[in-house]
């Protein structure tokens, strides 16, 4: 059990109202958990402070060599008024596979869960509960030895901080236009496209504001070899409805294993659904869709939740799915996922994790 200090703000600021627009990851609340990690001591000092600016070493090294990580869970408030999380115990694991590759010392899972509950039970009363919003949780582990030679830190901080927020996408549930890359890629097999770190989401930056110049709101990435296979859109994993069957591509190692994406395939299986984790090439949804067998598309992560894909960019063509309205899988999965993320329908696979009355 980790020994946390709280030191509680003596300026807490105004809340959010009821109703009031929170837009993604722009307001903060009041407190902040931080932990130090030093070679030979290990992790170290769990605290829970008012929400501050960090002083750092200009030569530290996370702002010259990217090492640093970060993870994404929600808060709700439940049918029940007990604030509640979602598989955490996949985000802790998640943590450490991208820690591993960018040789981050390991961060105990319990201590990842721990840091999360007694930070949101300090800021309870920060979780929005209007429909469509959730307290946005985002832990992260910086490297910051102050040095310039390029090797691995042997000191580093995992913080924690939280955001109240509505939807990512300004369009909430409404579908949205996907761009698909054919110029930059975003990974490639052996790199680290798996894990989930700055560089990947930089990585994607030039792409993403091509593709919003030109309207659309995301990028959905092809494999960086054969630029051929789908692998995912960034800020989510990417889903087919072809006639009948839903399609995902595997995990590869170049595309982020998504709790939402895993589970998706849980509750699609559960149906009955057929679901197929395959490479699929952008040919064979052209091909699908000239056919009119491409039913829906629809994007998954935690930020993003379920957003239907109404349309898909590729070279001059633009493929316009179900008429750019969401689909009924779409919808029936969405009210499932956030049913059970709010405590209204049944969590039959034991995803929900309370943190606090
Ligand atoms: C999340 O879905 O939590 C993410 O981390 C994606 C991020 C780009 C908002």
């Amino acid at each position: 059990m980790l020994d946390i200090k709280v030191t509680k703000t003596e300026t807490p600021k105004q809340k959010p109202k009821k109703g009031e627009p929170l837009g993604f990851g722009k307001i903060f609340t009041d407190h902040m958990f931080i932990m130090d990690y030093t070679n030979g001591k290990g992790w170290h000092d769990a605290r829970i402070e008012p929400f501050h600016n960090l002083s750092l070493s200009p030569a530290a090294m996370v702002f010259h060599y990217g090492q640093e990580m970060f993870e994404g869970l929600k808060a709700y408030v439940g049918k029940d008024g007990g604030i509640y999380t979602f598989r955490p115990d996949m985000n802790a694991k998640r943590t450490n596979n991208t820690n591993k590759r960018l040789c981050i010392p390991e961060l105990p899972e319990e201590y990842f869960i721990e840091a999360i509950k007694a930070l949101v039970t300090v800021e309870k009363d920060w979780v929005p509960a209007d429909e469509g919003t959730s307290l946005y949780i985002r832990p992260f582990i910086i490297a910051t030895d102050e040095y310039l030679g390029v090797k691995p830190s042997d000191t580093y901080k995992f913080m924690v901080i939280l955001s109240p927020s509505g939807a990512y996408y300004e369009s909430g549930i409404n579908p949205v236009g996907i761009w698909i890359e054919d110029e930059y890629v975003r990974a490639v097999k052996g790199g680290m496209g798996f894990a989930k770190t700055g560089g990947n989401y930089a990585c994607s930056l030039a792409g993403q504001v091509k593709a919003h110049d030109d309207g659309y709101s995301q990028v959905l990435w092809l494999d960086g070899v054969e630029r051929k296979y789908i692998e995912e859109v960034g800020a989510m994993n990417i889903f087919f409805k072809i006639n009948g069957k839903i399609v995902t591509p595997e995990l590869s190692g170049s595309i982020l294993p998504g709790v939402t994406r895993d589970s998706v395939i849980t509750l699609c299986k559960s149906w009955g659904m057929e679901v197929e984790e395959r490479k699929i090439s952008i040919d064979e949804v052209a091909k699908a869709y000239k056919e009119g067998k491409l039913e829906e598309v629809f994007g998954t992560g935690t930020a993003a939740v379920i957003s239907p894909v109404g349309k898909l960019r590729w070279q001059d063509d633009v493929m316009v799915i179900n008429d750019n309205k969401i689909g009924e899988i779409s919808q029936k999965i969405y009210d499932t996922v956030t049913g059970i993320q709010l405590g209204k329908k049944e969590d039959i696979f034991g995803w929900r994790y309370k943190i606090s009355d």
